[in-house]
């Protein structure tokens, strides 16, 4: 079995020759390539770095770059480093077809398909010759797409998720690609996405044993869907309808990359707050608006005492009015045949 580097070997002299050639000249931390766009590109590639990739014990260069196996190298003319960098990339998908395959669904992709130089390509999310495991530890799922989604991610570092993943460490908390996938990332401001974020909020706050660890409340996703709100988006989602602006979902009173505690008095959804939220669709909406709505709570003998009892005695009463309405046509039945 072909070793390229013995663990944490300082010097190069452990490399095996077929890296050792490469290394005459690429280990030359001054040679460097003038591109015709004036930019500069290092040629020197950082042996011991790349020993501690996920690779370094398991390639060599020319697995990767396998028409470059002597010197002089092939001809090659990158106008610019972006060029350079789009004539490389596809290496990646030799041995990892599987990630290539979904990046072409990816919104990136489209993008990049429109001439965006600037969407994502395999090495600006993983490096080249210092690819890590990417999601160890968690944080540096999140920390990936900050490189060019800086707002979003300061957004999200201050967020009740953000907080308990970047300051505490907690990986129940969602990272980006929690929500949105790594590879083959969904435009979210369709209205498909729109109508499926309860279901993607639903995945960790509808499970019970996550939640009781927070002591968050469970029913959060069946009361929202038993409401106004979420029958409107049910129904609008088998239908297929596409205006989805309809009816709110979980992140329209939450916030999306902003989501406060509902204790935090910043928080949208604090009582003090609410009704702006509610204002945004329900134009004119007082203070007392929200106030007539349960939020997620089920009517009980406390929250909403009125709707409990008055629904208590309609599941009483009308079983019962129903029971004597059949008793009373059996009765008369019955008088009919007997006296016959
Ligand atoms: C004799 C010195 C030398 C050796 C040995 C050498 N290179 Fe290079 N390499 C260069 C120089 C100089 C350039 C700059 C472009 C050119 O001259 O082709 C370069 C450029 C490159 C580039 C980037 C640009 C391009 O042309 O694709 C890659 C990738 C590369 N080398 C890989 C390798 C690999 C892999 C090996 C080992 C199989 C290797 N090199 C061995 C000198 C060398
Ligand atoms: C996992 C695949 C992989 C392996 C293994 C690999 N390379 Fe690369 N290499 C790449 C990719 C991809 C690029 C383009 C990076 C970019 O555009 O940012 C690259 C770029 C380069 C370049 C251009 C300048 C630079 O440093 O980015 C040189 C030179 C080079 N590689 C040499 C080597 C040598 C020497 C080795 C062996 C020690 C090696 N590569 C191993 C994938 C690999
Ligand atoms: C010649 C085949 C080959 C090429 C080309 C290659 N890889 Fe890999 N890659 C591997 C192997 C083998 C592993 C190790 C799998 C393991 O240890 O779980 C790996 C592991 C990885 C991992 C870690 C996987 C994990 O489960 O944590 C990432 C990320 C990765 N490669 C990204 C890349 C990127 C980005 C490129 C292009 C620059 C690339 N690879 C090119 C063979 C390759
Ligand atoms: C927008 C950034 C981004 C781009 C572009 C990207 N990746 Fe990833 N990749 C990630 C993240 C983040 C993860 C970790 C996902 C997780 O653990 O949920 C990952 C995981 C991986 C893994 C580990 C195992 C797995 O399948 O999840 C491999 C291998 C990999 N990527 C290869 C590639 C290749 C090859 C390309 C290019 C075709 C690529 N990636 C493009 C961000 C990216
Ligand atoms: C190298 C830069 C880069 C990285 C890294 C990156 N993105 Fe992007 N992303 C872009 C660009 C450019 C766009 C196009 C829209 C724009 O210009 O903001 C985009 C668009 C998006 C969109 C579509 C919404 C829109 O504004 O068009 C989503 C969702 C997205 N990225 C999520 C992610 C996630 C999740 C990650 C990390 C796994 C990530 N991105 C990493 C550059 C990047
Ligand atoms: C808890 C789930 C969740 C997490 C975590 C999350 N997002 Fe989002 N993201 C969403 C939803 C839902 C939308 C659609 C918002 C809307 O209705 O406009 C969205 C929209 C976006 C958009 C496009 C719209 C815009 O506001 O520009 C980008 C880009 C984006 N997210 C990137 C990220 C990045 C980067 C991260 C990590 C720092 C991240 N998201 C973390 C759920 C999430
Ligand atoms: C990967 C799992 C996961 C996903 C997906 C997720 N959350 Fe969370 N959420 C958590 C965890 C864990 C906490 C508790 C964090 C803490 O308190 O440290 C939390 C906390 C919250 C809180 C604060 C509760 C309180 O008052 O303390 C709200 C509100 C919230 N999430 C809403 C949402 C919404 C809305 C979505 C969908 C857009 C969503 N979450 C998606 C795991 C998740
Ligand atoms: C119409 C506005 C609205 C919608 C839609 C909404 N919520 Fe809430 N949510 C609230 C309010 C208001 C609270 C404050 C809780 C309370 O005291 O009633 C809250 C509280 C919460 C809490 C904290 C629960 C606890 O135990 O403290 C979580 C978690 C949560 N919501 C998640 C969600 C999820 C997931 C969805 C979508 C399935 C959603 N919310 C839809 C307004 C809304
Ligand atoms: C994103 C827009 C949006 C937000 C935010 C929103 N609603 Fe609604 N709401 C609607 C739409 C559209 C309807 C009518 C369709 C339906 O029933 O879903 C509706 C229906 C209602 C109804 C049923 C009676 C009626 O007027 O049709 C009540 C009560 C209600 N909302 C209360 C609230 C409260 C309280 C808040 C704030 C906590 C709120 N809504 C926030 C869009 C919204």
């Amino acid at each position: 079995m072909f070793l390229l580097l013995a663990q944490r070997s300082p010097a190069a002299e452990t490399v095996s020759p077929d890296v050792q050639f490469c290394l005459t000249c690429h280990s030359n931390s001054a040679l460097e390539l003038v591109l015709p766009s004036g930019e500069k590109r290092s040629l020197f590639v950082d042996v011991e770095r790349f020993g501690r990739s996920v690779h370094g014990d398991k390639l060599r260069c020319t697995d990767c770059h396998s028409d470059v196996t002597t010197y002089p190298h092939p001809a090659r003319s990158f106008k610019n480093l972006r060029e350079f960098t789009l004539a490389y990339y596809e290496i990646c998908k030799g041995c990892h077809f599987d990630n290539y395959t979904k990046t072409l669904d990816s919104v990136h992709y489209v993008i990049l398909a429109a001439g965006n130089l600037k969407a994502p390509l395999c090495v600006d999310c993983h490096g080249a010759h210092d690819v890590a495991r990417p999601g160890v530890p968690k944080s540096r799922i999140s920390k990936t797409c900050s490189r060019c989604h800086q707002e979003i991610y300061q957004q999200y570092s201050r967020s009740v998720h953000g907080k308990a993943l970047l300051q505490e460490g907690n990986a129940d908390a969602p990272v980006c690609a929690d929500c949105h996938r790594a590879h083959n990332i969904e435009d979210p401001r369709t209205a498909s996405f729109r109508l499926r974020t309860p279901e993607l909020c639903a995945r960790c706050h509808t499970d019970e044993k996550l939640m009781k660890k927070y002591g968050l409340s469970t029913m959060v996703l069946q009361t929202y869907l038993k409401d106004f709100h979420g029958m409107t988006a049910s129904s609008h989602r088998k239908e297929q309808i596409t205006p989805a602006a309809v009816t709110a979902v979980c992140t329209d009173c939450h916030g999306v990359h902003d989501i406060l505690s509902v204790k935090d008095p910043r928080s949208a959804v604090m009582k003090a707050n609410l009704v702006r939220v509610c204002a945004k669709c329900h134009a004119g909406a007082t203070e007392n608006f929200p106030a007539a709505w349960l939020s997620h709570y089920e009517p009980s003998p406390q929250k909403a005492p009125l709707v409990y009892y008055v629904k208590l005695f309609y599941q009483i009463f009308i079983p019962f009015v129903i029971a004597g309405l059949v008793l009373q046509i059996l009765l008369h039945i019955w008088r009919v045949v007997v006296n016959r």
